[in-house]
């Protein structure tokens, strides 16, 4: 089987896909588990920025550095590259659908139908909130990677 390769898409690429960026690659690590992972946004407009300074100091509270990743935007490409590609929400999911090119390897998917419980539900939008919404993104981020790393590990 190819090794897994996962993409998490959100719209910014500087709140939620960073942290789940983050949270899955240190569930990996603690497993063990060979695998592919970067981030992405649907939209160009933090491109080259790292990640919202609320969205590092969250994950560091958590012992996850994701100071250094940077925003790009996702491409046709990534359809081919990923195996997974894991959207935070309905509106990230319908901007992905129209990057898909004929030849894709995978069809973006919430990242949420990885948890029990929570298939079909969003990871909402923290970027206008407080820290606490910062915490919930993390909560729900940290549960999607240790529900994915037991899946790609069976
Ligand atoms: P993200 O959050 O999609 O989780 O990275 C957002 C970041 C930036 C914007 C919206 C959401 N923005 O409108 O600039």
């Amino acid at each position: 089987m190819r090794e897994p390769a996962v993409l998490f898409v959100c719209l910014g690429n500087i709140c939620r896909s960073p942290m789940a960026e983050g949270a899955f690659r240190a569930a990996a690590e603690a497993a063990g588990l060979r695998v592919t992972i970067d981030s992405a946004g649907t939209a160009g407009y933090h491109i080259g920025e790292a990640p919202d300074p609320r969205a590092q100091e969250t994950a560091r509270r958590n012992g996850v550095e994701i100071g250094h990743l940077r925003g790009r935007q996702l491409v046709e490409e990534d359809f081919r590259r990923f195996t997974h590609v894991l959207v935070m929400d309905h509106s990230n999911l319908a901007n992905a659908r129209a990057v898909v090119p004929a030849d894709a390897i995978s069809a973006p998917q919430l990242l949420l139908d990885w948890v029990p419980g929570r298939e079909g539900a969003a990871v909402a939008d923290p970027y206008y909130g407080g820290e606490e919404h910062f915490e919930d993104t993390w909560s729900d981020v940290t549960r999607a990677a240790q529900a994915l790393v037991q899946a790609l590990q069976g």
